[in-house]
């Protein structure tokens, strides 16, 4: 494998859960790090926790001028980019009825509007460095029914990411850049922060009665950082395309 030292990375999403636990691995690594999300001030927290030279980048994925201008500030201040990590995504649990149509929007502009923006801008700039990496973040929500039920929409955004990547692995490998597509289970973030009260009840009375016995559990976010540490450690030439990382945990069976 290909040591990840001096390497930069510019993760999207890096001030919190998923993104956050691939900074930390990363840094471990050696690899000069950017994370970029919205909030400025869950940025400064995260590099605090991070600690060492972690460079902040304010962003918003889904406007396209914020993510160029995220870029190029990440890649002026690394000296460069390597490789890029889609993470920032977002989701919410309501009946498809009830989805307020704002939300909708909301998760198509996040998860796919703003994985293909961020892949737009990261191509020109990997091709300038004569190759590097892409990975991009699907969800077992995606394929997997005893995932938290009521995501319906957010399910069918992260296939269309999947679907993306596939075909993004395509245009690019003649410059160089492998695409990646990792597809987490259940981990322990902040993810379900923005949820509203009364319709994840209901969601979760319906994953209590269906789904949740079979469930696998919740795991660490550092696994999901183990695994973007690995598939930016390929030499060239090689990739991993799709790799989905489960909890695997024995639980009460109905
Ligand atoms: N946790 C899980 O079990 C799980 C499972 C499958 C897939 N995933 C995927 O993993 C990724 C990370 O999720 P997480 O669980 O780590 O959630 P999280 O803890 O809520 O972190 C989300 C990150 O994305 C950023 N973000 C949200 N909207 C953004 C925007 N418009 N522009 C830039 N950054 C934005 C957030 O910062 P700001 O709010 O400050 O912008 C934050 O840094 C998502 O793509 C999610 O779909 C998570």
């Amino acid at each position: 494998m290909e040591t990840l030292q001096n390497k930069a990375i510019l993760i999207t999403g890096g001030s919190s859960g998923l993104g956050l636990a691939a900074a930390r691995v990363l840094l471990e690594r050696g690899a000069r790090v950017a994370i970029a999300a919205r909030r400025a001030d869950a940025l400064e927290a995260a590099a605090r926790q991070l600690g060492g030279d972690v460079v902040t980048v304010e962003m918003d994925v889904a406007r396209k001028d914020s993510v160029d201008a995220g870029f190029a500030a990440a890649t002026e201040r690394c000296g460069g980019l390597d490789g890029v990590v889609t993470c920032a995504g977002l989701t919410f649990a309501y009946r498809i009825e009830a989805l307020p149509e704002e939300r909708l929007r909301h998760i198509v502009d996040v998860n796919l509007i703003g994985t293909v923006l961020c892949c737009q801008a990261a191509i020109p700039l990997l091709r300038e460095r004569g190759g590097g990496r892409i990975v991009t973040v699907s969800s077992a929500s995606a394929r997997h029914r005893n995932e938290f039920p009521h995501m319906a929409i957010y399910g069918a955004v992260k296939a269309a990411v999947e679907k993306f990547s596939l075909e993004l692995r395509d245009e690019v490998k003649r410059d160089g850049i492998a695409v990646t597509c990792i597809s987490p289970g259940s981990f322990v973030t902040d993810i379900t922060a923005n949820f509203d009260a009364a319709a994840t009840a209901e969601a979760y009375d319906l994953w209590c009665r269906n789904h949740g016995p079979e469930s696998d559990g919740m795991a660490d976010p550092r696994w999901f950082g183990e695994a973007v540490a690995h598939c930016l450690s390929y030499p060239p030439g090689m990739a991993v395309d799709f790799m989905e990382v489960r909890p695997n945990k024995p639980t009460s069976k109905r």
